[in-house]
C-alpha cells in the first residue's frame, strides 16, 4: 500500500524531469551515428577527384579549358552573333540564367542547367540524351533555338579566330579555305539550305569538319570540368560535428535549418535521389513534375536513352578517343523500365536557392514551391510517378526550405 503511494510522485518527478531535460537539453541537435554517417556521405569534404573521361583525349589539357573558356564566352559562335553559351550558362549564376525557358537565338522550352560539377554526371541534359559534356556541347550550336549555327560555319569560324590554339591541340585543320568543299553553311540543322549543302559534301569533308565539330565540344567541357563546386555553410556544419554527432564551436546552423536537415535525410527522404556530395544520384526519376503549361510533354529519360544511342557524338563513335571497353556507362545503360518514361535527371542542390527558377521547365519559381510539390507528392500525367505525399506541416516545410538555403557556396576566406 505504502509503496504504491509513493511510486506515483516519483513517476511524476522522473517523466517530468525527462520532459525538462527534453526541452532544454544543450544537445538537442546531436546527431546518431548513422546520421553522423549520412551527413559526412554528402559533405563536399568527401567529394573525389573528378574522374577521367577516356572519350576526351584533351578532357584535362590546361591549354584546351583555355581555348573552351574563350568559346564558351564567344558570341561570334551563334547566327545572330549574340548568343553564347554564357548567355544561358551565367558565370554569376552558378552557370544559370535566372530564367525559366533558355533564351538564344529563340526561346527552347527548357530549363539551363547548373553547370557547377556537372563535369561528373555521366549524362547531361535533364533527360540524359548525351553521355559527355564534348557531345552535349554539339546540341545548343546546332539547335535553331539556342546558337542556331551549323558545323562548317563553326569550323570556319575556328579557322578565323583560333586557328592557332586548335592546330597546337589538335593538329591540322581541313582545307577551309575551299568553299566549293567546304560551303560556309552546311550541317544536319532545321535551315533547309545549309541540310542540302551538307548532303552535298563528300562523306570524307563531312568527316572532317565533323572532327572539328567534335573538338570544339572537347575544348568546351575541358573548360566545363573546372566548374567545380564549392564548400557551403553545410559542409563547414558537417566539418564541427565531432564523433558523437554533436557540434562544436560557434553555432553554424541555426534550429530552423538543423531541423530542416532532419527532414531531409529522415521523414523527407530527399536523399533517396539527392545524395552523395553533389546532391544527386544522377539518376533519372519521375517525381511528377507537371510541364510548363501550353507546351508538349516532356518524355523524359526514355527519349534521351533513344538519342544517345544514336548519337555519331557518343563514347562508342568514330569521334571518341575512348576505347570500347571505356564506355561503361553507355554499354551498361538501363534502357528499359517504369522510371524511363517521363524519367529526369535528378539535379545537384548545390546553390539551389541562387538557381531559380526551378524544375526541367522552369515552371517553379520558389524553392517554397518545390517543397510543396513534394508535401503533395504530385500527380504524374506521364509514366508512374516515384513520389508519395510527405504531407508536411507548414512549420516543417519551412524548416526544409532554409535548410536548403545553407548549400550555398560562400565566398573564399
Ligand atoms: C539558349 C540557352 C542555352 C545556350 C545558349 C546553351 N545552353 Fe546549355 N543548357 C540549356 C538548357 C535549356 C539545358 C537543358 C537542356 C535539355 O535538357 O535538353 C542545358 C543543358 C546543358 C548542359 C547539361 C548539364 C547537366 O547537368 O546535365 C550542359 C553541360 C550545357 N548545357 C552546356 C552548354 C554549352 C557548353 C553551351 C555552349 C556551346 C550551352 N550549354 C549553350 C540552355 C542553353
Ligand atoms: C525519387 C527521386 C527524388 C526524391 C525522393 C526527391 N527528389 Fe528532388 N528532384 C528529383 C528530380 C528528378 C528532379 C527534377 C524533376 C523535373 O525537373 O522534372 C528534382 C528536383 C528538385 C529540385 C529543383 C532543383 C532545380 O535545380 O531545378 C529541388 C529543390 C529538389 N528536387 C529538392 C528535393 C527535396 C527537398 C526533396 C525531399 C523532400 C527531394 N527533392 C526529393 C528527384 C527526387
Amino acid at each position: 500500500m505504502h509503496g504504491r503511494k509513493l511510486l506515483l510522485p516519483a513517476a511524476l518527478v522522473l517523466l517530468l524531469s525527462a520532459l525538462v531535460a527534453c526541452t532544454f537539453n544543450p544537445n538537442a541537435s546531436t546527431w546518431s551515428a548513422d546520421e553522423v554517417q549520412t551527413l559526412r556521405s554528402l559533405s563536399l569534404a568527401v567529394l573525389k577527384p573528378l574522374p577521367p573521361d577516356p572519350s576526351n583525349a584533351v578532357a584535362d589539357d590546361p591549354a584546351a579549358a583555355a581555348l573552351g573558356e574563350r568559346i564558351f564566352f564567344d558570341t561570334r559562335f551563334s547566327a545572330n552573333g549574340a548568343v553564347a553559351c554564357a548567355s544561358c550558362h551565367m558565370p554569376e549564376r552558378h552557370f544559370t540564367d535566372g530564367r525559366p525557358f533558355g533564351v538564344g537565338v529563340g526561346v527552347i522550352p527548357l530549363n539551363a542547367m547548373t553547370l557547377v560539377g556537372a563535369a561528373y554526371s555521366p549524362w547531361q541534359t535533364w533527360n540524359g540524351k548525351n553521355d559527355s559534356q564534348w557531345s552535349q556541347a554539339l546540341l545548343p550550336l546546332e539547335n535553331a533555338l539556342e546558337h542556331g549555327g551549323d558545323r562548317t560555319f563553326y569550323a570556319h569560324l575556328i579557322a578565323e579566330h583560333y586557328a592557332g590554339e586548335y592546330t597546337a591541340l589538335f593538329g591540322p585543320l581541313p582545307d577551309l579555305a575551299d568553299a566549293t568543299r567546304f560551303p560556309p553553311h552546311a550541317g544536319p540543322v532545321d535551315a533547309v539550305a545549309a541540310s542540302i549543302a551538307w548532303e552535298t559534301m563528300t562523306p570524307d569533308d563531312r568527316d572532317a569538319v565533323n572532327r572539328v565539330f567534335a573538338n570544339i565540344g572537347k575544348a568546351l567541357a575541358a573548360y566545363e570540368r573546372t566548374l567545380l563546386p564549392k564548400p557551403a555553410r553545410f559542409d563547414r556544419y558537417v566539418a564541427s560535428l565531432d564523433d558523437h554527432g554533436r557540434p562544436q564551436g560557434q553555432p553554424i546552423l541555426n534550429d530552423d535549418e538543423i531541423a530542416g536537415l532532419r527532414i531531409f535525410i529522415g521523414k523527407g527522404r530527399c536523399t533517396n535521389c539527392h545524395n552523395g556530395p553533389r546532391f544527386t544520384n544522377d539518376a533519372f526519376h519521375n517525381t511528377a513534375v507537371p510541364g510548363a503549361p501550353g507546351y508538349p510533354l516532356q518524355r523524359g529519360r526514355i527519349d534521351g536513352v533513344a538519342r544517345v544511342q544514336n548519337d555519331p557524338f557518343n563514347c562508342l563513335g568514330p569521334y571518341s578517343d575512348a576505347a570500347p571497353e571505356a564506355c561503361t556507362a553507355l554499354r551498361f545503360m538501363v534502357t528499359e523500365g517504369d522510371t524511363l518514361l517521363g524519367g529526369m535527371k535528378t539535379p545537384t542542390l548545390r546553390n539551389v536557392a541562387e538557381t531559380a527558377p526551378y524544375m526541367h521547365t522552369g515552371q517553379m519559381a520558389t524553392l517554397a514551391e518545390v517543397v510543396a510539390h513534394y508535401s503533395g507528392g504530385g500527380y504524374a500525367l506521364l509514366g508512374h510517378n516515384e513520389l508519395t505525399p510527405l504531407n508536411l506541416t507548414a512549420q516543417e516545410a519551412a524548416q526544409l526550405e532554409a535548410f536548403l538555403h545553407t548549400l550555398t557556396e560562400e565566398p573564399s576566406p
